[in-house]
């Protein structure tokens, strides 16, 4: 789908994210065709760069994360590139930054802000002062929006100050997973699924966002977030949502919302009196991964103080007709036993056997969404074992890998993710009460911890977490779902 004419302006444009994710995605979109002819990619950073400068950096940039880069789509795309010095301390650049954006004043505008929260305010007012800001203006901010809910409300209100909510893009770039987006085709797209969604049908849902690396470079960072915050806050109560959803009246970027925000709010608070119960965090010690011997997080650190969760499971409930006594349980963690994301709808077992002992036991169906690797969705369903010996009967899995049925590459989730920004389709961003409810809920789970005796329970790197992850779903009668992994 074509777009029109644009000006995407990218603040760190030096930055880390620039380069893995923005440079990258833009220069497949700019491959398959997508970028108008005369759209800009205008990048600033603090870095005294000519132009050439940083296409020299992108070009690095795309050799080390896409690699196979043809070299004439190169040049068309490095054409597009821009830079402006900015020095968002002292406030120098604007000037040259208004000079370049005044050349087409009637374009659309997108400010990618691709730094630490700590700038969205600064920035959004010097965009503001400098009056850039047009009708076709749009702004994009990452996570984490906020340490809790007092902060998000903050920064909410430094960027609302100078743009509109409709011109507020709060990436998530979960939602912008193709397998992610899939799971609104499954539901909504088929009619087999939705009269089965409820509690009458569904005993639990899993939710598991399993990463096997450490918290890389960015230990700094992470250590003042934890796992529930840097996860569970956004990614994964964005896939909860999704799957718990009603139907909403279209995909209109305020219907999807609107019903995403319902099932937040329904959200069943976890407090200090049941936090011990429906919760469980996890540091990881020293281990094995990837097969060789890594260090523990304190030793990555470098300190010895922190408790700080690298790993989080939950039982979370949502009290609603549809899914009450339903339990989702979700869990995430850094250096688990493998990379794997994976939602697991277990629907109830059949309500009567008419087979016989011989036939073995008949395991409940499952549906399995797999966001990552290996993208795909199966069914898993009983049948009989083939053969003319008896009735014996076999769970089998029906399987969609989309890497097999479909020969195209994969995008990334920004390749989406900025075009629709550039569309200005917010369906796939997070509104402003979005965020708010979801850290109403993450905010006594976090003062519950925080209150707590107890620490997070060590584990060793390249397992499955602490074994009161394993206690906390065995303890209702159900286990993990590991073999979908
Ligand atoms: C980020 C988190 O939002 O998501 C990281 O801050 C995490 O800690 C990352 O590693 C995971 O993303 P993906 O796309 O690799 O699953």
């Amino acid at each position: 789908i074509e777009v029109d004419e644009f000006d995407l302006v990218v603040f760190g444009a030096s930055g880390d994210l620039a380069h893995r994710k923005l440079i990258p995605a833009l220069y497949h979109r700019c491959c398959d065709g997508q970028l108008p002819e005369n759209a800009r990619i205008i990048a600033s950073s603090r870095r005294k760069y000519s132009d050439d400068d940083y296409k020299a950096w992108a070009r690095e940039a795309l050799s080390e994360h896409v690699g196979d880069v043809d070299a004439d789509a190169l040049e068309v795309f490095l054409a597009r590139l821009h830079y402006v010095t900015i020095d968002i301390g002292s406030g120098e650049g604007w000037d040259d930054l208004r000079t370049i954006l005044d050349e087409r004043p009637d374009v659309i505008r997108a400010f990618y802000l691709a730094v630490g929260p700590d700038l969205f305010g600064t920035i959004c007012k010097s965009i503001g002062d400098a009056g850039l800001v047009t009708d076709k203006t749009r702004v994009v901010i990452e996570k984490p929006i906020g340490k809790d809910g007092a902060s998000a409300k903050t920064l909410n209100d430094n960027v609302g100050g100078v743009f509109d909510e409709h011109q507020i893009f709060r990436i998530d770039h979960y939602l912008g997973k193709e397998t992610v987006q899939n799971l609104m085709a499954l539901r909504f797209a088929n009619a087999l699924f939705e009269p089965l969604w409820n509690a009458a049908h569904i005993d639990h849902v899993q939710i598991t966002v399993a990463e096997a690396l450490g918290t890389g470079g960015r230990a700094g960072y992470y250590d003042t977030a934890g796992a529930l915050r840097d996860m569970v806050q956004n990614h994964i109560l964005q896939l909860l949502c999704l799957v718990a959803m009603e139907p909403p009246e279209s995909m209109n970027a305020d219907s999807v919302r609107d019903e995403k925000l319902k099932v937040l709010k329904a959200l069943a608070p976890i407090t200090e009196a049941t936090a011990d119960k429906l919760t469980v965090r996890g540091q990881y010690k020293a281990g094995a991964s990837a097969g060789g011997a890594v260090p523990g997080y304190l030793e990555e650190l470098g300190r010895d103080d922190s408790t700080t969760e690298t790993f989080v499971a939950l039982k979370a409930e949502i009290a609603n007709w549809r899914w009450a006594g339903v339990p989702f349980y979700l869990r995430t963690g850094k250096r688990l036993a493998q990379r794997v994301s994976e939602i697991v709808v277990q629907f109830r077992p059949i309500p009567h056997s008419i087979f016989d002992e011989e036939a073995g036991t008949i395991s409940a169906n499952r549906l399995i969404i797999r966001l990552q690797p290996d993208e795909g969705v199966q069914m898993k369903v009983m049948i009989k074992d083939p053969g003319p010996g008896g009735m014996r009967l076999r769970e089998v899995p029906l399987d969609m890998s989309f890497a097999e049925a479909f020969k195209v590459r994969n995008p990334d989730a920004y390749e989406r993710l900025i075009m629709d920004v550039i569309r200005g389709n917010q369906t796939l961003f997070m509104r402003r009460d979005e965020v708010d409810a979801a850290w109403a809920w993450v905010d006594p789970i976090l003062a519950a911890w925080a209150n707590s005796k107890e620490t997070p329970r060590g584990y060793t790197a390249g397992t499955w977490g602490p074994s009161a992850s394993i206690a906390l779903v065995e303890r209702d009668g159900r286990t993990w779902a590991e073999d979908g992994l």
